[in-house]
């Protein structure tokens, strides 16, 4: 396999620094072992998220310039609503600052209590929405996406079995709309087939409930279908998603993903009414239909961003670097989450790390290792993010999997920065057993991960 090459060359530099040993011990103490608490100042490769990260090109940058801040009617909203229009085919276009203001949007106008949405598997942001609005969030991934071991090219698909059981227990008139993530991030950023978009819509045609997608990753998703996909090798990524798209009657998207900007998102739809309901809420929340949160040079960077975001060499580069990353570490024997998926590559705390319990926090562990060993920023998703006490038992409930997301931000880290990343887990990977577990010093009443701070257990065996 080759070294995936950049197709770009690099005009305008960000310097990143590095830290010592003893300044990271430092750092990593000072914020409870938490790495939303440390400053990005401190990090060298920082692989937290790919939302928002992304570098813009110079196009984009160009198009910058080119913002027209009128209130109503900048040229700006013009041109970013005919390129959405023109990729995802949807009459109604809804500019709002992220995808989950889009969420917000969307399931505060048509949830009303005891409905409930089924998805692929839902996002944070997204179940939230719909539960803080008196709904209920359901996963209906195809069970293969639970065994992180198995290689399948689209272990995002949605089990129409389930979904038609679904169906039938909560009956049409409680099911407004079903959701499918593209990719699925929850799932390890893995593609949903076409095959399967297609057979989804046809199982909700018999019951006439829309389908609406959850497009942040959408040309990811795309690639790996042109990639996988009998029949696809000879169509373009655009001819793809406009496949994809006229599958759906809508969609919420984050730009902050597959827009390769830094803030932005939108919701599309074909439904007048439903379109009208939520723009007059636009303009409560967010502001004038024509610029829904952002400036006008926001729009003009997402239209730009949206017509690059399409191009193969720039998608083979982007899908192969993440890939080649998880090969470096999976030929070490290092645990991973596989098939490597579009944006991240997941290792497998628990196998990693078998010698620190569930109670012991070991995805934070590794989190909070890698840091202080290399100066690499991750996300833990395991039980600090989805641990919780069962309200009738008053026991911890602990998620199936141990997670520590490496997301990799779009044309911002080169090959060389994924082979520094690589070697510092191989070189965490030997060292393993110094690693302790944590307890908790502090937690909020909700979404914990975020704030808590956490203290090393001095044995591994203390608490356990
Ligand atoms: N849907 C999916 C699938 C996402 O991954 C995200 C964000 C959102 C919706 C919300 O979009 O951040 O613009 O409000 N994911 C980021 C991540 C935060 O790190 O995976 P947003």
């Amino acid at each position: 396999m080759f070294f995936p090459s950049e197709p770009f060359r690099i005009k305008v530099v960000e310097p990143i620094r590095r830290t010592t040993r003893e300044e990271r011990e430092h750092l990593i103490r000072e914020s409870g072992n938490n790495v939303f608490n440390l400053p990005a100042e401190a990090i060298y490769v920082d692989l937290l998220t790919d939302s928002g990260t992304s570098a813009m090109s110079d196009n984009q940058w160009a198009g910058m310039m080119l913002g027209d801040e009128s209130y109503a009617g900048s040229k700006n909203y013009y041109h970013f609503e005919d390129t959405v229009h023109d990729i995802f085919g949807f009459k109604h276009i809804i500019p709002t600052h992220q995808g989950r203001v889009a969420e917000n949007l969307l399931f505060s106008t048509i949830l009303k209590e005891g409905m409930v949405i089924p998805n692929n598997i839902h996002f944070d942001t997204t179940r939230a929405n719909v539960e803080y609005n008196g709904g209920e969030a359901l996963d209906l991934v195809i069970d293969e996406a639970y065994d992180p071991h198995l290689d399948h090219p689209f272990k995002g698909n949605m089990d129409l079995q389930k979904l038609q059981a679904t169906i039938e227990e909560y009956g049409v008139e409680r099911i407004p709309l079903v959701i499918m993530t593209i990719t699925n991030n929850s799932g390890g950023g893995q593609p949903v087939s076409m095959e399967n978009i297609r057979a989804t819509r046809a199982l909700l045609n018999r019951y006439g409930i829309p389908l609406f997608f959850d497009a942040c990753r959408f040309a990811e998703n795309c690639y790996f279908i042109k990639e996988r996909e009998p029949g696809y090798q000879g169509k373009s990524i655009k001819e793809i998603a406009r496949e994809m798209f006229a599958y759906g009657d809508g969609c919420t998207m984050s730009a902050k993903k597959d827009g390769l900007v830094n803030i932005g998102g939108f919701i599309g739809l074909n439904d007048d009414g439903l379109s009208e309901k939520i723009t007059t809420r636009l303009i409560l929340i967010e502001g004038f239909p024509t610029y829904g949160g952002l400036a006008g040079r926001d729009l003009e960077a997402i239209a730009r961003g949206l017509q690059e975001v399409l191009n193969e060499d720039y998608l083979h580069f982007r899908i192969s670097q993440v890939r080649h990353l998880g090969k470096m570490l999976d030929d070490e024997g290092i645990p991973i989450l596989k098939p490597v998926g579009g944006h991240a590559v997941y290792l497998n705390a628990r196998e990693f790390l078998p010698h620190i319990p569930q109670a012991q926090f070991p995805a934070q562990a590794l989190t909070v290792a890698l840091y202080r060993e290399a100066g690499i920023r991750a996300v833990e998703i395991g039980s600090l993010m989805f641990g919780h006490k069962d309200p009738l038992t008053g026991r911890e409930v602990y998620p199936e999997l141990e997670l520590v997301r490496l997301a990799i931000p779009r044309r911002v880290y080169t090959t060389m920065h994924m082979v520094y990343v690589a070697e510092s887990i191989i070189n965490l990977y030997r060292q393993r057993n110094d690693i302790r577990g944590l307890k908790l010093t502090y937690e909020a009443p909700v979404l914990r991960h975020f704030t808590a701070r956490l203290e090393t257990v001095e044995t591994s065996l203390e608490n356990a």
